[in-house]
């Protein structure tokens, strides 16, 4: 992009509104310091009003005023939202639900992925705004559709039968006996005799077969990439170089983010969590860790947040004072070049005139427009960080095929969630000031110190290898339950659990053994306080080579463990057979962090964020109360342009984002002095001091690849 530092704006919807709001809607993205808008996202009725019928030319003005106003324009493909009259003259587009219930238009979304009509009428669209703005000055990126999959993330009409029927043939090559055995179908007298006796797993007595299941959300998936990759390739024939994204969503179960990442020029996701929630900040945190995990760590871009409320909770609590730059900063703390907002001006009809604008129903002397300008300074002031990365020591594991496979139905508990046991698991790593990013199982996982399975049910043969290559050659892994279970078909891996990672963990499970829903145990060992508990999950773990690190409280499993280290190769496994409560999980990753050679960033209080962007430490208070923060160094923030020392207080969801502060390892600070590599407890770190040309100082420590425990 040419934006330079770091993008800022919303969604600007001007078809909502007379041409007399363009001129002041320029004027006041002047004002908030607005650098760039997304044009036109559902704008399709608007520019097409029959086959062959477009007018562009209030979208020539728009772009014309914006460039004008030095605004850049991230241009929707606005094919989210087919016309009415497109729906009319081809009904069959529109999607049908699992209970057969055709959906109807007059909302948004309303086709089907698979449609033909569909895809010839967005791709025609497409075609010709490339031809059109290809060469605007003011397009700085190309927006593909919107939040694929958002409201209908799969489709029962007929056309997509048959292209389910298609590509399962593809998938099992054209072999029903091959199809047969991965659905298993002999459970239930399930088996199919012919192509077409196939249907997409619709309302059915009781539980539908998993592994159709499993294969129409992997249908589903990839017929709405398919979607996104068929106007990417007309943007890429017709306006080559041009960077292309669509807005993911965050924590979006139907639709596999990893397959859409390479097919990405810049990751691009929507986050809106509930301001009322306590930890809203981790929601943010994370889809940005997410998020940059998804392009190798490059930057990327908040495409959509709100301003202040949404309209579609049944209440819709604004954003807090100060909340909307908390969460902003969260997000460029965690590598985002740009941070919008959904939308620019509120709208005054529709279903969505009650969601927040950057320019509200009451204008602009409001606390939101004021907070909406000085977000606009402190992201100016930002700017330096623009185009730096953000690097983790851990990788959490997903694979959204073994989370489509976790929630199926019928499984030992209904209450093993990736994302619940995600959120648990980052939640006291943020509080640990400890950087992750996100990584598939399969991926390149030698630079990271430790790496996170939680519950990677279905494991393919080489994933399974990876993770334990990574602990052989070093690393340090931590496995939780119900991981390893079953195979891509998503049948159990034969013997016991952990099939695959029996070795590696050193022990093996015999029974699972949920606890009762409110049910709970009393768990003991090294690492458990004197009131540790587990809820939700126990099971009966045989050690071969293993060693406690917890163990259950009750009978049947009274002393047998619940959480294991086993030292596999260079590296170390360790397994975590239960739920524990809040503390014992805190300790147990801070047990492993440190056997890892994990180190936070910063000693700093729980609550407060401390990342580290490039050269940039940024402190994020999140609690409720001022917290003291005793940094390391000097440094100078780049947002209040003070520079600070020794012990700093930060208000309430205040922030500081410092230069100058060296990436000191928490356990080393003041014990090292003068350049060289530096010995002791943490290990293999060269120190390099530099002076710079405007008369700072600054002292970086480079980190060894030893990851020896
Ligand atoms: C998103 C969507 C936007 C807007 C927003 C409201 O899901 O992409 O168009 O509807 O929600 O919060």
């Amino acid at each position: 992009m040419t934006i330079r530092g770091i993008a800022y704006g919303g969604d600007y919807n001007p078809e909502q509104w007379p041409r007399e709001v363009w001129a002041e809607d320029v004027a006041l993205m002047q004002r908030a310091g607005v650098n760039l808008v997304t044009v036109g996202v559902f704008a399709w009725s608007r520019i097409q009003s029959g086959p062959g019928q477009f007018d562009l030319g209030w979208i020539d003005e728009v772009l014309d005023l914006l460039y004008d106003g030095g605004i850049r324009v991230d241009l929707a493909t606005a094919t989210a939202s087919p016309p009415s009259w497109l729906v009319a003259a081809h009904p069959e587009m529109l999607p049908v639900r699992a209970d057969g219930v055709r959906l109807g238009p007059g909302s948004r979304q309303h086709f089907c992925p698979s449609s033909p009509a569909y895809r010839a009428a967005a791709l025609e669209l497409v075609a010709v705004l490339a031809d059109r703005y290809r060469d605007h000055p003011a397009l700085e990126l190309w927006h593909i559709g919107n939040e694929y999959g958002c409201h209908v993330p799969a489709c029962h009409c007929e056309v997509s039968q048959t292209a389910f029927r298609a590509w399962l043939r593809a998938r099992y090559g054209d072999d029903l006996a091959a199809l047969n055995s991965a659905w298993g179908t002999d459970f239930w007298s399930q088996r199919i005799t012919a192509w077409d006796e196939i249907r997409t797993p619709a309302a059915a007595p009781t539980f539908l077969n998993p592994t159709l299941q499993l294969d129409f959300a992997r249908f589903s998936s990839g017929e709405l990439l398919g979607c996104y990759r068929a106007e990417r390739d007309v943007l890429a024939a017709r306006s080559p170089g041009m960077p292309a994204t669509t807005n993911l969503m965050t924590f979006f179960r139907p639709v596999d983010s990893w397959s859409f990442a390479p097919y990405m020029d810049v990751q691009s996701v929507d986050c809106y969590p509930d301001p009322a929630d306590p930890a809203a900040h981790l929601t943010m945190a994370a889809a940005g860790d997410i998020t940059r995990s998804l392009g190798g760590g490059q930057p990327w871009i908040l495409m959509e947040q709100a301003p202040a409320a949404v309209n579609w909770r049944f209440v819709n609590v604004p954003k807090a004072p100060g909340q909307l730059r908390e969460l902003s900063l969260t997000a460029v703390a965690r590598g985002s070049d740009g941070i919008l907002q959904f939308q620019w001006r509120a709208s005054v009809a529709g279903a969505e005139k009650f969601h927040s604008g950057m320019v509200p129903h009451a204008g602009t002397d409001t606390r939101v427009f004021r907070e909406v300008e000085a977000l606009g300074r402190d992201l100016a002031a930002l700017a330096p960080v623009a185009g730096t990365r953000v690097t983790a020591d851990v990788a959490i594991l997903l694979d959204w095929e073994s989370w489509w496979a976790l929630e199926l139905e019928a499984h030992p508990s209904g209450y093993v969630w990736w994302v619940i046991t995600f959120q648990h698991l980052y939640a006291a790593l943020f509080d640990a000031h400890v950087t992750v990013d996100v990584a598939h199982p399969a991926a390149d996982l030698s630079g990271y110190r430790l790496v996170i399975a939680p519950h990677i049910y279905l494991v393919s043969d080489a994933a399974a290898e990876n993770l334990t290559t990574f602990v052989r050659s070093g690393g340090t892994a931590l496995v939780t339950y119900f991981s390893g279970i079953v195979d891509p078909d998503d049948h159990v891996r034969p013997g016991s659990y952990p099939a695959p990672w029996k070795d590696l963990l050193g022990l093996h499970v015999e029974e699972h053994w949920p606890l009762a829903e409110g049910a709970t145990d009393l768990l003991g060992g090294t690492l458990a306080g004197p009131s540790a508990s587990a809820s939700l999950w126990r099971e009966q773990v045989h050690l071969h080579g293993a060693e406690p690190l917890l163990t259950f409280g009750s009978a049947p499993l009274a002393g047998s463990p619940a959480a294991t280290r086993h030292a596999y190769g260079d590296g170390l496994a360790v397994y975590l057979a239960t739920w524990p409560d809040r503390e014992t999980l805190a300790s147990l990753l801070a047990w492993t962090c440190e056997r890892a050679r994990v180190r936070p960033v910063l000693d700093a209080p729980a609550g407060v964020e401390a990342v580290r962007r490039g050269d940039v430490l940024f402190l994020i208070n999140h609690t409720a109360e001022p917290t003291a923060v005793d940094l390391p160094e000097p440094g100078r923030d780049l947002l209040s342009g003070r520079s600070l020392s020794g012990r700093i207080t930060l208000a309430p969801r205040d922030a500081v984002a410092l230069v100058g502060v060296a990436d000191v390892p928490a356990d080393l600070v003041g014990t090292v002095h003068g350049d060289g590599p530096v010995a002791g407890a943490a290990g293999d770190l060269r120190r390099r001091i530099e002076d710079l040309p405007d008369g700072r100082r600054r002292t970086s420590y480079r980190r060894g690849l030893d990851r020896r425990p």
